[in-house]
């Protein structure tokens, strides 16, 4: 069984969204084995998205993921990875397919809802970061 790691971002909780987007990974076959709601802070929020640092969009991603509550969970099922990133669809909900989270929930590139790990040494990390 593979795990992965998801969250639900401000504007998800904001929406009051958590259970429709739980019920999609459950209805597709993954289960939530660990999960919280917490406030990051930006020191927090800087460190998970250590791998961006350089990005022009950085400054902004990190206030956008320290501007409300997120959830954070672990999802667990054959091929996790994949799976989550199936069911979130493209980064831009702009591009995402119809059908996915970001398609049907999505605003605009930073404020799309979900992040999900995107390999399965990431969800090793990402999955250490809040469970340790
Ligand atoms: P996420 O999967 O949480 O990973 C990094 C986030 O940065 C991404 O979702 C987007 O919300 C945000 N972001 C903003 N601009 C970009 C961009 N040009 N490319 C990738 N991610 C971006």
């Amino acid at each position: 069984m593979a795990q992965t790691l998801s969250i639900i971002k401000p504007d998800g909780v904001k929406k009051r969204i958590i259970g429709k987007i739980i019920t999609r990974f459950e209805d597709a076959g993954l289960e939530v084995v660990q999960i919280k709601r917490l406030r990051l802070d930006v020191a927090q929020a800087q460190d998970f998205y250590a791998v961006h640092k350089e990005r022009p969009f950085f400054k902004d991603l990190v206030a956008f993921m320290t501007s409300g509550e997120v959830v954070v969970m672990v999802l667990e099922g054959e091929d996790a990875v994949e799976k989550n990133r199936e069911l979130m669809g493209a980064t831009d909900p702009k591009v995402a397919k119809p059908g996915t989270i970001r398609a049907d929930f999505a605003q605009n590139i930073d404020a799309n809802v979900v992040h999900g790990s995107d390999s399965a040494q990431n969800a090793q990390r990402e999955i250490a970061f809040f469970f340790a």
